[in-house]
């Protein structure tokens, strides 16, 4: 495996001509880490999972590099999706939208749709417009972490992740630490209305203040096979606890304004949710480096980033 920190527009193009040759490409994006493969290549597509450690019925976003390969992907895509497109991207949504041709069962999963997202970083936009020349018309990427494991925001958390599951081949790129932190709000853009399968940085009132249509979240008992949505997923190998008093030498992390109780280990204190979100997992990270073995977390208050927030340390703890 390779690493190439901030890689030039040259390196870029390498990049692109080994995924259209079958190799993984990790790169950054401004949620999270992505592992990526050319969506078109069932080869490659299978790599990915067994990479990951992932069942294959899990299916994948495909990266796009704007709105206008939307098409060769989706099809019947209703107003308010092409509302929300328009609007949030390139950004940390992703759109489930019926499939086209082009998106086969190997990377759906075997259901009739297809996750797509348009990210907001550099380097991942230009892999993905220099993969267009060599006729790659989408980047299949999941998280780049094991299956159930926290997603990495940084270059050295998916060579720790992934590192010894890759080949020689294979890239990480170095763009360094994930702006938001937090992976994508998904849309369930299949209905009348919009339905949120992952909350994010997109949050339901601004989904519903540009579609003029109530968002609604995804039933807990929904039965869409979204691995992200599973009830665990997000773990560390500490246990994680909520919104109670930790006992001495147990990890703590609350927002800044949240004394510390007696004897815990202060793991981090960000200020605002923002920095909440940007330090959750790299702080979810450092605990299991530092042999910490709970992980108290005083959740911060619902609604925008802090339902991701939420939702990602509720799906964290349910393991235990
Ligand atoms: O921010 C993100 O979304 C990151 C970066 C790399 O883009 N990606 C990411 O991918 O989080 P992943 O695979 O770790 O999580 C995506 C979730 C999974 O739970 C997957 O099953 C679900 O999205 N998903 C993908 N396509 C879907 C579809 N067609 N229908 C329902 N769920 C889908
Ligand atoms: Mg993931």
């Amino acid at each position: 495996m390779i690493k190439i920190k901030n890689p030039t527009p040259e390196q870029l193009s390498k990049a692109a001509s080994w995924l259209k040759a079958g190799c993984l490409v990790a790169f950054p994006t401004e949620t999270v880490y992505g592992i990526g493969a050319d969506a078109s290549n069932e080869n490659a597509v299978s790599r990915i999972y067994s990479v990951k450690g992932r069942p294959s019925n899990h299916p994948l976003i495909i990266h796009i590099s704007s709105y206008k390969q939307v098409e060769k992907w989706a099809r019947d895509i209703p107003d308010y999706a092409i509302k929300l497109a328009k609007e949030f991207w390139p950004g940390p949504l992703t759109l489930i939208l019926k499939r086209n041709k082009l998106a086969k069962n190997f990377v759906t999963g075997g259901q009739d749709n297809v996750g797509l997202r348009v990210p907001n970083h550099l380097i991942a936009l230009m892999l993905a417009k220099e993969s267009e020349k060599f006729g790659i018309d989408g980047i299949a990427a999941p998280s780049a972490n094991r299956f159930g494991a926290v997603s990495p925001t940084s270059a050295e958390a998916v060579e720790e992740e992934l590192g010894k599951y890759l080949d020689e081949k294979d890239l990480i790129f170095d763009g360094g630490q994930s702006l938001i932190g937090v992976e994508s709000t998904i849309v369930d853009c299949l209905g009348e209305n919009p339905v949120v399968l992952r909350p994010g940085a997109v949050s339901m009132n601004m989904i519903g203040a540009i579609t003029g249509l109530s968002p609604s979240l995804k039933p807990k008992d929904s039965q869409i096979r979204a691995s992200g949505l599973l009830n665990s997923h997000y773990s560390p190998k500490a246990k994680v606890i909520l919104n109670n008093t930790p006992k001495p030498g147990e990890g703590f992390l609350a927002l800044a304004k949240v004394p510390t109780p007696k004897g815990a280990v202060r793991l981090a204190s960000p200020s605002t949710v923002v920095e909440f979100c940007h330090v959750l997992y790299a702080t979810l990270r450092f605990a299991d480096q530092i042999g910490i073995n709970v992980i108290s977390v005083k959740l911060p208050e619902a609604g925008g980033l802090g339902d991701a927030i939420i939702d990602r340390l509720n799906r964290a703890k349910s393991n235990y």
